[in-house]
């Protein structure tokens, strides 16, 4: 079904035993990759997903510390030491309304979505080959108003910021940084949460009542514009977000 896009080519996707993480680990490893670093904080979940194609490579990283990041040099070391493309999907979503949050609630989220890429963009940029290339997963929620959503929305803004400047930053090196923004998607990030299943299950269909598409996304539709911003194909395109949502900004 795929082309081997990335032959001979070694990938970090953050985030990457569930949702839309795994689906673009999955679909590097199926277009070719050599190796794809797929880092979270739990050894078993990474593991199944290893366990689906045999580039795939686990390793455990939280994106806030210091030692994940260690953890992440040293597996990209490893393999040689040349990294081709570094995908931040690592996120993650509070529903607390303005009056419950706290400094400690503003920090979790900004540690995770925004100061964990910084960090680990920092760190492996040594090892990112020249026309190598960073994807951020963003969200329309940087430019949506949400109640309750609204650390979240500006942790999601900020990344569409660090994309802008990064592209800019790193052009010189002739890196390429791009963005996806999707809009709703079915994987396991509301319910991680803390939202209800059944409150997620009204999300849902609330959403896809009101999207031009009528029904929310799924996370093959994601990871494949992923992949697509790192073709060689789209090697003029940088600084980038390409928004996915059914068409639920336009309404
Ligand atoms: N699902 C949606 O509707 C949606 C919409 C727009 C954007 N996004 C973004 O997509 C990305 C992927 O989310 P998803 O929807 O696939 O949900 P998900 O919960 O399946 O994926 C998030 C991943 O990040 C990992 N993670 C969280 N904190 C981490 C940490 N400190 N260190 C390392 N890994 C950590 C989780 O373990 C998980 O694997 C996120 O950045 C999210 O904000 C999701």
């Amino acid at each position: 079904m795929f082309g081997k896009t990335f032959v001979d080519q070694y990938v970090v996707v953050t985030g990457g035993g569930t949702g839309i993480g795994r689906a673009t680990a999955l679909a590097f490893a199926e277009q070719g990759a050599a190796g794809v670093i797929i880092t979270g904080r739990r050894g078993a979940a990474l593991e199944e997903v290893a366990a689906e194609h045999e580039a795939l490579i686990p390793v455990v990283a939280d994106v806030t510390t210091p030692e994940g990041a260690d953890a992440v040099v040293a597996a990209v070391s490893e393999l040689g030491g040349q990294l081709d493309v570094l995908v931040h999907n690592a996120g993650i979503f509070r529903n607390t309304p303005l009056d419950d949050l706290g400094a400690d609630a503003v920090r979790e989220q900004l540690e995770v979505n925004v100061i964990g890429p910084v960090l680990l963009t920092g760190r492996l940029l040594p090892l990112l080959r020249e026309g190598g290339n960073i994807v951020l997963v963003s969200s329309i929620s940087a430019r949506l108003a949400g109640a309750g959503s609204s650390v979240y929305s500006a942790s999601k803004a900020a990344v569409d910021s660090l994309i802008r400047s990064w592209a800019v930053e790193l052009g010189p090196k002739r890196i390429r940084v791009n963005g996806v923004a999707p809009g709703q998607v079915e994987t396991p990030i509301l319910g991680s949460g803390g939202v209800s299943p059944e409150a997620v299950q009204d999300w849902y269909s609330v959403y896809a009542a009101s999207a031009p598409a009528g029904r929310i996304g799924k996370a093959a539709e994601v990871s494949s514009w992923i992949t697509r911003l790192a073709e060689p194909a789209s090697s003029w395109i940088t600084g980038e977000i390409i928004t996915m949502d059914g068409g639920k900004l336009l309404v």
